[in-house]
């Protein structure tokens, strides 16, 4: 496994694996791996001659008043992790590498109003600006992205098609630890009280696809799980709603396939989880 930290190694082995007719796959992270990235990085290794796992703390996707400083770090068993699962390389820039200020931005609007995008305003335009720089850089034929991040997944998806990025968007399923909560690189700021108090987010889930049917008023299944959480003195709700699963607009009946969405303070950690339905 190579590790390469600017854009010309990066540009020059996938020449060369191109070169040698490879398929190559991408796995973007911001670090602190853990059982979600590596089910990306597993499935990438199944379906592409080459995996790449980028690892890159990307600046522009926090808010100010965000974690980014606190961000959990670890680079050298991010490493060993992704040696382990047989990743041929790591791009793991510097931000300078990224960003020479006054720099570029791509956004997709249209999706990113509601839910996350409500309360963190230029995060979705952060996580396209460095997707897009992504696929420029490794021209991946796959790109692998966690259902963990509905919102992301469905603005990147949305982002490929409208700008015409050759590339397959491979969306996986999420990966909870055995008591139900979605893992997280955020769940190390959770004290042992804070960790048990965050399964009220997964209980919501299981609760929202108990009762969830085609054509139910969309307020129904929001009381229900909104009262799961609201029962968790340490919760805080951001938001919890049913969207359509393309537009990520609010709806009011389950009449189509929808993403039933959720972030929730728990302390001071905002988490997120979240289940789909089709009709
Ligand atoms: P990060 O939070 O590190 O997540 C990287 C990828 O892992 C994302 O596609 C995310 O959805 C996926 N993932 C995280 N937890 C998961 C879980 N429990 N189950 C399945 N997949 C999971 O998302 C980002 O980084 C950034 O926004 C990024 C796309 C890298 C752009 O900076």
């Amino acid at each position: 496994m190579q590790i390469a930290t600017t854009v010309a190694q990066t540009r020059a082995l996938v020449k060369a694996w191109k070169k040698e007719g490879k398929t190559i796959g991408l796995v973007p992270t911001m670090g602190y791996l853990h059982e979600g990235h590596a089910s990306l990085i597993k499935k990438c290794q199944e379906e592409n001659d080459i995996v790449v796992v980028s690892v890159f703390l990307n600046p522009t996707q926090f808010g100010p008043t965000e974690d980014l400083d606190a961000y959990p770090r670890d680079f050298e068993r991010d490493s060993a992790l992704c040696q382990s699962l047989g990743a041929d390389l790591i791009f793991h820039p510097d931000p300078s590498e990224m960003y020479r200020d006054p720099h570029a931005f791509v956004s997709i609007d249209m999706l990113s109003d509601n839910l996350c995008g409500k309360t963190r305003p230029i995060h979705f335009k952060g996580v396209c600006t460095v997707v897009s720089k992504l696929f420029h850089i490794v021209t991946p034929d796959r790109a692998y992205f966690g259902q963990k991040d509905a919102q992301q997944l469905a603005i990147i998806k949305k982002m490929v098609q409208d700008l015409n990025f050759d590339i397959q968007i491979i969306g996986c399923p999420i990966v909870r630890e055995a008591d139900g909560l979605a893992k997280s690189s955020r769940n190390v700021y959770l004290s042992p009280e804070e960790r048990t108090a965050a399964l009220c987010l997964s209980c919501a889930v299981r609760k929202g696809q108990e009762i969830i049917t085609t054509g139910i008023d969309s307020k129904i299944v929001l009381t229900e799980m909104r009262a799961v959480i609201e029962a968790e003195p340490l919760a805080r709700i951001d938001y919890v709603s049913v969207v359509d699963a393309l537009t990520m607009q609010d709806v009011e009946k389950v009449d189509r396939n929808v993403l039933v969405a959720m972030a929730v303070y728990i302390g001071k950690t905002r988490l997120i989880d979240n289940f789909s339905f089709e009709v």
